[in-house]
This record gives structure tokens, sequence and C-alpha cells, in this order.
């Protein structure tokens, strides 16, 4: 932690590893197009206009899972609280959603809430939840922590037990590799009556998969082609999105959504401020996300590799989307 500063009841921390935001795209986009299959990390899809886009998304009929995810969540909330009594509320993901006020509403119920720790890239977010939050709930403390998802937990010096809460499987944009290795971060800094709770996607109808990720408003291609957006105004690319397409598929072999964009022309695009021309040919494609989808199995083998110790999994009557709950393993 390098500065805190207290207003009321919140801090807000800074986790030492955070880097330069236009730094770390220039070098993930220089390394990402620079593969033989180019690729660029989902991360980027939420500037303000992406941030919009994806809420959007929520909100589209084709897209189960927000509201499927809120719906299990209402469901367990009260006896999930109940029995295990956690005092504080840690989520990766900036928190300003129904989800979160599902879990403290519950957790005020029990009379057991006294804190909030929100991990999340966004200063503005953080602010603006945490006095929202200290507002709903009376005596809340909200120890915010500006950090990346990958630096792990935070040191936790918050009364426990601790509810950690990672929501709308945003696991499934890993691999296995950068999943283990986050869940792996996870448990180690847990503590013996801790709790974690990951959302994951389920494998389901492939038609519905698809229709998912493409949907026929086309807020998703919107979504993805943002992305590009991002490059031209943070590092002087010259993108024109409309020579780009959408490409969204289930990879049943790979249980993964692969997402897209496809040249629709042979061009060369230079980006200014990393000094790079790419160079596609007709079709030629980036990368730009993958969502996985788990099964129970999968998902409790993938939790198990990385320390945690799967006590339930809880799911909608479709089973479309699933919530795991999980100790550490060995406490
Ligand atoms: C942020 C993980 C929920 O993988 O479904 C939505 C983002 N991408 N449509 C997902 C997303 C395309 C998303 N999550």
């Amino acid at each position: 932690m390098n500065s805190e500063q207290s207003i009321d009841n919140i801090t807000i921390a800074e986790q030492s590893e955070v880097e330069d935001y236009r730094a770390a795209l220039a070098a993930d986009v220089l390394r990402g197009l620079s593969l033989p299959r180019r690729e660029l990390q989902p991360k980027y899809f939420y500037d303000e206009t992406g941030s919009q886009l994806f809420e959007k998304i929520c909100d589209l009929p084709e897209y189960y899972q927000t509201r499927t995810e809120s719906a299990i969540l209402r469901d367990i909330a009260p006896e999930l609280v109940e029995h295990y009594r956690p005092a504080t509320l840690v989520e990766f993901g900036s928190g300003s959603s129904l989800k979160t006020r599902l879990l403290l509403s519950a957790m005020e119920d029990a009379g057991v809430l006294k804190r909030y720790v929100p991990i999340d890239i966004s200063r503005e977010m953080l602010l603006s939840t945490a006095e929202s939050l200290v507002r709903e709930y009376p005596g809340l403390a909200v120890d915010a922590v500006i950090g990346d998802f990958n630096a792990g937990l935070p040191p936790l010096t918050a009364p426990g037990p601790r509810l950690i809460i990672f929501l709308g499987s945003t696991i499934g944009n890993f691999t296995e590799e950068e999943a283990t290795a986050f869940l792996r971060r996870v448990s180690s800094g847990m503590g013996e009556d801790d709790l974690f709770l990951l959302g994951i996607d389920l494998v389901k109808d492939p038609a519905m998969l698809h229709a998912a990720y493409n949907d026929a408003d086309g807020v998703t291609a919107e979504f993805n082609l943002n992305v590009l957006r991002v490059i031209n105004r943070e590092l002087g690319g010259a993108f024109d999105t409309g020579s780009f397409r959408h490409y969204a598929f289930f990879n049943p072999r790979a249980s993964q959504i692969e997402m897209h964009l496809a040249s629709l022309t042979e061009q060369v695009v230079p980006i200014e401020s990393i000094g790079m021309d790419v160079r596609f040919g007709r079709g030629e494609t980036i990368l730009t996300e993958i969502s996985r989808k788990f099964t129970r199995e999968s998902a409790s083998a993938l939790m198990a590799a990385a320390g945690l110790n799967v006590l339930d999994i809880f799911s909608d009557s479709g089973e479309l989307f699933a919530l795991a709950l999980a100790r550490r393993e060995n406490g």
C-alpha cells in the first residue's frame, strides 16, 4: 500500500503494483498483435463506453447470465449469511450492482454486517460505490482497494469471517492457467473460516450460448468493436471499425465462447504510439475474448487445483448459471 486516505467510514488504499493504464495497454497490444494468432485482452473493452455497452448486454433478452445469477443470489443469500455469519464482504470488481446489495442486505438483516472491501482498478468507480453504500447501510465501513484482480487478495485485516465474492463469470475470461493462478492467490490469502463464492456460467444448449453472444440488436458486436476504438484513442491507432466484423461462436471441444474481430479486407493498420503497422489478410481475426463454460465437475476440479474445497454449488432450476461456495483447503 503506498497511499491511503480516509473520509467518514471510507478508506481507499492503492495496491503498489498498479501500472499505468496506457503503458500496460501499449505493451499488451504490441505483444498480442505480434502473435501469429492475434489476440487482445478482454479487460480493455471496459472504458466508459464499453462499460455502458456491457450494462446494456446484461439487460438483453438473450443474455440470461446477469439476471440468473441475481436470482440465485436472492435465493441463497439469507440462509448462507445466517449460517456462516460473515462480518466482511470482499468483492473482486466494482460492486456498484444489485448483486452486492443482495448480500450486504442479507448481512445487515442477520445483524452481522461490519465491512465491505471492494477491489477494482477504477478509483472513480470505487469512490462512487463507497459513497452510495455508506449512505444506504448506516454503520458500514468501506475499505476500498485500487488494484488489479491478478494481484490477488490484499492483506485482509478486516473482521472475519470474510465472504469473498467473484461474480459475473469473469473467471471464464481467464485461460485454465490464468484461472488456476488467480484462484491460488485467492485461496492463499484466505483464513480458515473465510468463504469464497464464485460465479460460473454453465455448459448448455449451444444455440442458447450462441444467441447470448450474437444478440439481435448488435450490442455485443458494438462492445467487441469498442476495443478498436480504445486503441485508436489511447495509442493513436487507425482502425476503421467498419472494416472489421464481430464473430463469436461456441467451441464445444474447448467448452468456451470465442469472440473475434475479423478483417473484412486486406489492410494495414498503423498504431502510431507503438510504431506498429498491423497487416491483416481478408478474413483474418483477432481473438478478443474467451468465455469458458463449466460443468459442476469442471468447476470443482478447477477450484480443487487451486487449493479450494467446494462446499456447495447453487444453481437455478434450468441449470444455466451457478455459484460455487468454497473454503480454503484444510481450513
Ligand atoms: C464479463 C464475463 C460476464 O464472458 O459473458 C458479454 C463479458 N462478453 N458479452 C462474458 C461479455 C460478451 C462477459 N463477462
